[in-house]
């Protein structure tokens, strides 16, 4: 912040509230995290990282157990960046967005080899590293480094948004928030305020009925001065999502294994194991099904469907299923995974949906917690709490 007897700097825009009340109220209030450093010392680049990457898009609460089970793992970014991709992805598994988790594999073994194990304490060199954008490289620069870096997410664009009711449709407002954001970071304890700003997104200025009440800008907040806050922050109207269909083979031979590929490294669960399937299409034809079958077998449609929602559209898949001979060879480019490998498989989470639907009785209880575990952590963007 400005101290108070010099001018502030002509280029900064005049802070619409006061970082230091926040931070009083983040030390009464701050949440406990698993990846959060005790209040007064800094967090490990590594943990401050991992934990960021795992939130991009998902849940606190869907992310808690998959960052302490990955840190048990892979505790540092040495040991992640000697791991194969395979055992990665597999500890990934749930999380969806899997070009994160290639990302991720990836910017470990920049850090390791090219920065000799220490992430840069460096908003421009962080921002450099793959899979590490505009908000991670701020957050990670904020909070591992106390670097006075602007940390902008969906809690933050819904807190500024209000605190100086932005008309302004989101997305074209982001630069603007960015810079009001900015003007607010404290020089010292930017780690702290980063992790305030979020908590007080996530706990008090929530999406619908914030606690105005309890914040600490409550007298700062021009929304809710004009008792408009739930209006805020506004958006530009979001096209339908078309919904697409397909059809997913489970090919399942005598001793129980089932037939699975890998996805293509990139685009959509890239790098992934699934089942053979059509493409996923809005206009697929069921009547083509059979010629997308990966094997020639007695196929049988099963009742009912499979759905699930990705970010960007919805996905309803018709299963078939299959018994093969235990002698049966896998088609060029697929493999058997034998039964009980098949739960330790990097398998997404609308691929667990398939398997539960096609096998009764698979790991059945455990296979649908990982798979609702998953759809939770694959819920969209602004679902953070
Ligand atoms: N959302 C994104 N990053 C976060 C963090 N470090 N703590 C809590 N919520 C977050």
């Amino acid at each position: 912040m400005t101290p108070t007897n010099s001018p502030a700097p002509q280029s900064a825009e005049n802070p619409p509230a006061d970082p230091q009340a926040l931070l009083v109220w983040y030390d009464r209030h701050r949440r406990s995290l698993p990846w959060r450093a005790p209040a007064g010392s800094r967090a490990d680049p590594y943990r401050v990282w991992l934990s960021e990457i795992m939130l991009q898009q998902t849940t606190v609460q869907a992310v808690k157990p998959y960052y302490e089970r990955f840190l048990a793992r892979f505790p540092d970014v040495e040991s992640l960046a000697e791991a194969p991709q395979d055992a990665v992805m597999q500890a990934w598994a749930g999380l969806g967005y899997y070009s994160r988790a290639r990302n991720l594999h990836a910017c470990a073994k920049v850090v390791a080899d090219d920065h000799g194990g220490r992430f840069p304490a460096d908003e421009d060199a962080l921002r450099a590293l793959p899979g590490i954008g505009t908000y991670t490289a701020a957050a990670v620069a904020a909070i591992a480094f106390d670097i006075p870096a602007a940390a902008v997410d969906g809690n933050v664009e819904r807190v500024v948004s209000r605190l100086i009711a932005l008309e302004e449709l989101l997305p074209g407002a982001k630069p603007r928030i960015r810079t009001v954001t900015q003007a607010m970071v404290p020089q010292e304890r930017a780690g702290d305020f980063a992790q305030a700003m979020m908590d007080l997104g996530a706990t008090i200025c929530t999406p619908k009925r914030p606690a105005c009440a309890l914040c600490p800008w409550m007298a700062d907040c021009t929304a809710r001065r004009e008792g408009l806050q739930e209006s805020f922050p506004r958006k530009a109207k979001k096209a339908p999502r078309e919904v697409r269909h397909g059809a997913a083979f489970v090919a399942e031979r005598a001793d129980g294994a089932v037939l699975l590929r890998t996805r293509p490294s990139s685009g959509l669960l890239g790098g992934m194991a699934e089942v053979p399937g059509s493409d996923w299409r809005a206009d697929y034809p069921l009547s083509q099904a059979i010629l997308d079958a990966p094997c020639e077998a007695r196929w049988r449609r099963l009742p009912g469907i499979v759905r699930h929602v990705f970010t960007h559209f919805p996905l309803e898949l018709t299963i078939f299923h299959a018994r093969l001979d235990r002698h049966a060879q896998a088609p060029d480019g697929m493999r058997f995974s034998a039964a009980e490998e098949l739960a330790e498989e990097a398998l997404p989470s609308v691929m667990r949906k398939v398997l539960v639907h096609a096998l009764p009785g698979w790991d059945a209880p455990a296979v649908a917690k990982a798979a609702k575990r998953g759809a939770a952590a694959e819920k969209g963007a602004g679902k953070k709490k």
